[in-house]
C-alpha cells in the first residue's frame, strides 16, 4: 500500500538523551492515521504527532468501541538492523478483536505495511540498549459523532510509538501478585480474549487497591468460581509444578498472547513437558506446600518474561520453592530476547526485518 509520509521539522528526539526511559513516558515524533468511512479504509498517512480534534459525541468515548495492539521494534545488538517480532500474529489478533467489537478489520498485509512504515519513519527512536525497544501501539476506535448504541459508521486507525524500557521497573526482581478474590476481569462470552479498552478499564480499581497493598500485579481468577487462574492483566501466566509447565488454556476469557505462544513453542522445541489447562488456587497451594511449585512467570510483549515469586490469595502466600533448580524463566527470557535482538538463530521465522 502507498503511505504518504510527512515528517516533522521540530523533532523532540533529544528527549531520549535528557530523560530517563520508563514505559510510556516519551512518544516519538509521528503518528500514522487512516480513516474508515462509507464502508472502506481510506489512504494511510504518517504525519507529525498532534492531538486529534474530537467532538464530545465521538462514539468511542461513550461506549468503548475501540481495540488496540501492543508490539515492539528491536535494534539488533550485532547488526543494528531493526526487527519486528511475529507481526502477523498481532495482525491476526487485531482482526479477532475487531470482529468481537464490530469494528471493520484491516488486512494483515495493510497492518504490517503500516507498522513497518512507522518503524522506518521513527528508526532513530528505536533505542540502542538491549532490553529497550520501540513500543508500537496501534489503535482503532469509533470516531463517528453519534450517540445511539450501535456500531459506528466511521473509525480511525492510529499508530503511535514510544521508546520504552522494560515494563516492570523492578527489573529482574520477581513480582508479587495478588489473586483477586472479588472482582473479575472477564466473563465467558464477554470480551476477555480481545484487546479492547474496557477489559483494562475494569481492572484499574482493583489494581490500584492491590498496588496500595504492596503488590505488583493482580492474578485474575475465573468469574464463576474464583478458583482458577486466568491471566495477570498485562501478561499471561505460567507455573512450573514439578517438571511440568502449565498455563491456563485459552477459554475465551484470556488474551491469546504472542509471547505466551512463543513460550509454548520453545518449551515444545526443548522437550519440556507442558500443558494448557485449568490451574486452581487449591492446586497451587498444594504444590507450594509440597515444595513442587518450582517457578511462576508472566509472559507478554511489554513484560517479556517476568519472574513471579508469590501469589497472595485471601491473605495466604503461595510462594515458589527456594530450590527451583535451573531457571526455565531465565532461559525463556534469554532465548526470546536473543531472537528479538538478532543474537541467536530464529528457527520459527518470527522476525521480520525492517530495512
Ligand atoms: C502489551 O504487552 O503490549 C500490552 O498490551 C500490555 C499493556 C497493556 C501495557
Amino acid at each position: 500500500m502507498d503511505i504518504n509520509v510527512r515528517t516533522t521539522d521540530s523533532s523532540t528526539l533529544d528527549r531520549l538523551d535528557r530523560e530517563p526511559l520508563a514505559f510510556g513516558n516519551i512518544f516519538s515524533d509521528h503518528m500514522l492515521i487512516r480513516r474508515w468511512a462509507e464502508g472502506a479504509w481510506g489512504p494511510a498517512e504518517i504525519r507529525p504527532r498532534e492531538p486529534l480534534a474530537m467532538d464530545p459525541t465521538t462514539l468511542a468515548l461513550h461506549y468503548g468501541q475501540t481495540v488496540f495492539e501492543g508490539m515492539k521494534a528491536y535494534r539488533g545488538s550485532v547488526d543494528g538492523r531493526l526487527r519486528l517480532f511475529r507481526p502477523a500474529d498481532n495482525a491476526r489478533r487485531l482482526a479477532q478483536s475487531c470482529e468481537r467489537l464490530a469494528i471493520p478489520a484491516l488486512t494483515a498485509d495493510d497492518f504490517i505495511a503500516c507498522v513497518s512504515e512507522m518503524v522506518r519513519t521513527e528508526h532513530a527512536w528505536v533505542p540502542h540498549a538491549r532490553g529497550e525497544s520501540l513500543y508500537i501501539r496501534p489503535i482503532i476506535f469509533a470516531s463517528e459523532q453519534h450517540i445511539a448504541v450501535r456500531p459506528a459508521l466511521e473509525y480511525l486507525f492510529v499508530i503511535v510509538t514510544a521508546p520504552v524500557a522494560p515494563y516492570f521497573a523492578s527489573g529482574a526482581k520477581a513480582l508479587r501478585l495478588k489473586a483477586e478474590p472479588r472482582y473479575t476481569r472477564a466473563v465467558p462470552g464477554g470480551t476477555g480474549f480481545a484487546k479492547t479498552a474496557g477489559n483494562y478499564a475494569a481492572t484499574l480499581r482493583p489494581m490500584a487497591s492491590a498496588s496500595d497493598e504492596g503488590f505488583d500485579q493482580i492474578l485474575w481468577l475465573d468469574a464463576n468460581e474464583h478458583e482458577f487462574a486466568e491471566e495477570a492483566g498485562q501478561m499471561n501466566i505460567f507455573f512450573r509444578i514439578g517438571d511440568e509447565v502449565i498455563t491456563p488454556n485459552l477459554s475465551g476469557t484470556i488474551l491469546p498472547g504472542v509471547t505466551r505462544d512463543s513460550v509454548l513453542t520453545l518449551l515444545k522445541d526443548w522437550g519440556v513437558k507442558h500443558s494448557e489447562r485449568k490451574v486452581s488456587v487449591t492446586e497451587l497451594k498444594a504444590a507450594a506446600s509440597e515444595g513442587e511449585l518450582k517457578e511462576m512467570f508472566g509472559a507478554g510483549t511489554a513484560a517479556v518474561v517476568a519472574p513471579i515469586q508469590s501469589i497472595n490469595y485471601m491473605g495466604e502466600e503461595i510462594h515458589v520453592s527456594a530450590d527451583a533448580g535451573a531457571s526455565l524463566t531465565q532461559r525463556l527470557l534469554d532465548t526470546i530476547l536473543g531472537i528479538q535482538y538478532g543474537e541467536i538463530p530464529d528457527p520459527h521465522q518470527w522476525i521480520l526485518n525492517i530495512d
